[in-house]
């Protein structure tokens, strides 16, 4: 997901909180930074002091993480996205007032904030360490794109993560105008019912995170609600995904993300749109590769697309445990992983190895018993992974999915009897 970050800082005052979070995401993800000095060509002159990189780069250093000092200074976002791309950081962290004194947006993260192709995380100058991740969903699959970026950071930081969603009958929006009469409570009522209902739904499919998940309803814009609930809540970044809208569409809708990065004094993670699109093409192409779907059509293959997701583990992470309720169906799609039994005790033994194409974590969906092995990633790993409703309903559907798991349960069954010669 996260391979390198870029640390886009200023002056001494503006850099302790994006090094602070670029520090706590580089230990998490065991994943190096690059630091870049920024002097923009806006700036105050009060702050347009010279951001030594000698002192920041000693303590990444200190807490063992990798770093790399630009020695070139940036003038503007330009600059940020540009040095992003050719270090390879698939994140930018940077304060929002990046050059000025002030509150709000500056003109370089807001540039950044409108160009960038990859995740940008807005660190105000006082936030302390990540403590809890805010998901801003409107209910469309775009919005769901922040959904695995927050869920792997929550899971690699062992933080939970807060589903919020602003509900506004489109009614209340005209309640300030004459002859427009305020909406009935029964409208507000289904409005907050059916955010309830749809934050309840993305739980579920969070559930087997391993990390507690809440929902938030609430009432109002997502600008005021969710900027709101992230003041209230200590430690918080905000994720959400930008919509990308551009021309009239943007004239008479607006950027939330923008609204929201200028109003909100916490952390917020801005994901690309283009994201959507890129994770989207993603899962489908993974669908239609993986064997076990073979028989489907294309139809089917789309349907299935829709609720499968993308989870990527590195060495060692284990994928499911052992005695642990089952609530998701993995399919490899790169890299392998090993199974084992009695894990981290003298009794442990590798029952298989599996790699490209093969599935695991079905047994427990199955039979509704716990876990009956761990599965352990032997290098980096790739999966595509389903839910247990959306997975038993899917077998319903189609049982040519069923039968295609067949052979791969019966050399598992042989295995388990000892009357097999080899996986
Ligand atoms: P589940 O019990 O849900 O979680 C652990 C998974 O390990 C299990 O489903 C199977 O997918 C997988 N598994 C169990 N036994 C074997 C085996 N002998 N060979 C390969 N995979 C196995």
């Amino acid at each position: 997901m996260f391979q390198k970050i870029l640390v886009a800082i200023h002056s001494r005052e503006q850099r302790r909180g994006p090094l602070t979070y670029a520090s706590q995401l580089a230990k998490g993800f065991t994943i190096p930074v690059v630091l870049l000095q920024v002097s923009p060509n806006d700036g105050v002159p009060s702050v347009r002091q010279a951001s030594d990189l000698t002192e920041p780069a000693a303590r990444l250093s200190a807490d063992h993480i990798p770093v790399q000092s630009v020695t070139e200074t940036g003038k503007d976002g330009e600059d940020v996205l540009c040095t992003a791309e050719q270090y390879g950081c698939e994140l930018i962290v940077m304060p929002p007032q990046l050059g000025t004194n002030g509150n709000g947006l500056s003109s370089v993260a807001a540039q950044t904030l409108r160009s960038t192709q990859v995740p940008l995380l807005l660190v105000p100058p006082g936030s302390a360490s990540i403590r809890n991740i805010i998901v801003s969903l409107d209910g469309s699959a775009l919005a769901e794109v922040a959904l695995p970026y927050a869920e792997e950071i929550a899971r690699r930081l062992g933080v939970p993560i807060c589903l919020a969603r602003a509900y506004q009958p489109w009614m209340m929006t005209m309640a300030g105008i004459e002859g427009y009469a305020y909406p009935g409570s029964t409208d507000l009522v289904a409005a907050e019912t059916e955010a309830i209902d749809y934050l309840r739904g993305v739980a579920s499919r969070l559930a087997a995170l391993g990390q507690p998940v809440d929902c938030q309803a609430l009432k109002g814009s997502p600008a005021k609600g969710i900027v709101g609930l992230a003041a209230r809540t200590p430690g918080s970044v905000t994720t959400l995904t930008t919509h990308g809208r551009s021309g009239l569409a943007r004239w008479l809708l607006g950027s939330v993300t923008e609204e929201m990065a200028r109003s909100t004094s916490n952390p917020i993670l801005i994901i690309p749109h283009k994201f959507g699109f890129k994770y989207a093409q993603g899962v489908t192409e993974l669908v239609q590769q993986t064997p076990l779907f073979a028989r489907l059509r294309e139809k089917e293959l789309n349907e299935l697309s829709q609720v499968a997701r993308i989870r990527t583990f590195a060495s060692g992470d284990l994928i499911v445990r052992e005695g642990d309720e089952g609530d998701e169906f993995f399919i490899v799609s790169s890299g392998r992983v090993d199974v084992i039994k009695n894990v981290a005790t003298p009794e442990e033994f590798r029952m298989g190895i599996l790699g490209a194409g093969d599935f695991f974590g079905e047994l427990s969906l199955l039979d509704d018993e716990p876990r009956s092995a761990t599965v352990r990633a032997a290098g980096d790993v790739e999966c595509v992974s389903i839910n247990r409703v959306d997975f038993m309903d899917h077998l319903n559907k189609h049982p040519q999915t069923a039968a295609m798991m067949l052979p791969a349960l019966a050399r598992r069954l042989r295995r388990a009897t000892g009357h097999s010669v080899g996986e």
